[in-house]
């Protein structure tokens, strides 16, 4: 007898001698979720966006200027409805994902009083949160993208090049527009207050970067 069927003839046994019926009956209820937010967030959303909403593959949510940046009623939101498209899921039960209601209030909650704070814009305005009226302009956000980025965004540069269509494929025009506010400051990106060359970018400048690199995600 092989050594695999022999180890499977002792695991029935094992089962059987121990009583458990391993098919057919429901299993122990279910755990109760835990309703605090650090362990929502560690248990929901740390794998992608870092422990404690920083470092991670994924954006950073623990900032002052992003808290700042994303209107509470789009921060809900995106958690309840996720990003169809990309890695982010929909968490609402509403929208088939796994979180009540109340559970998506404990997240947004928390991050506010959590991860919030008084961030100094050092004069810049703050930019919206959703694109407005302003029309990108694709060959001018090809020249920025060359000033502002391209050091740390070359192939084999700090960052991923961003140009790659295999790369835009997969997030959305929101989310190139908050990373070029925001930044990454946990890993080295600076914010729009100082990537024109130290000082804040405009609302056209954004519009346009994010027109062109949108424009690299259509061209195949
Ligand atoms: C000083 C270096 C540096 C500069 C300048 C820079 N970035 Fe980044 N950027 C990074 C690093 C580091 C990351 C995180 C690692 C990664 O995603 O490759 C990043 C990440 C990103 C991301 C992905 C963010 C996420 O969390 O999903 C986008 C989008 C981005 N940068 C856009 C830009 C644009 C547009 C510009 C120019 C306006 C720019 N970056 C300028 C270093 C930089
Ligand atoms: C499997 C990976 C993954 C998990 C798990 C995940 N996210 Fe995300 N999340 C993403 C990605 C990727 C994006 C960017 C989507 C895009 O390109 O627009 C994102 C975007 C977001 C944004 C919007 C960023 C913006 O543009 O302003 C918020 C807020 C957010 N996630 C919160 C959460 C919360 C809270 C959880 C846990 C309940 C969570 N995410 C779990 C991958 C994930």
């Amino acid at each position: 007898m092989s050594l695999a069927r022999g180890s499977a003839v002792v695991l029935v046994w094992v089962v059987l001698l121990a009583g458990c019926e391993p098919w057919g009956k429901p299993a122990a209820p279910q755990k109760e979720i835990a309703e605090d937010f650090q362990t929502l967030f560690r248990e929901n959303c740390s794998g992608c966006h870092g422990e404690d909403g920083r470092g991670g593959p994924g954006r950073i949510l623990n900032d002052g200027l992003y808290l700042a940046f994303i209107p509470k009623a789009s921060l809900r939101k995106v958690i309840e409805e996720g990003r169809k498209g990309t890695a982010m899921p929909a968490w609402a039960r509403s929208e088939g994902g796994p979180l009540t209601e109340e559970q998506i209030s404990v997240l947004v909650d928390g991050m506010e009083k959590n991860w919030a704070k008084k961030v100094n814009l050092r004069g810049a305005a703050l930019p919206a949160y959703e694109a407005g009226a302003v029309t990108g302009d694709e060959m001018r956000g090809n020249k920025l993208y060359l000033r502002d980025c391209f050091a740390c965004h070359a192939k084999g540069g700090i960052a991923g090049p961003l140009t790659e269509p295999a790369y835009l494929a997969l997030t959305t025009k929101q989310n190139l527009r908050t990373s070029i506010v925001v930044g990454r400051p946990d890993l080295g990106m600076p914010d729009y207050r100082v990537l024109n060359r130290g000082r804040p970018l405009s609302e056209q400048d954004i519009a346009d970067l994010v027109t062109y690199l949108m424009g690299k995600a259509a061209s195949k």
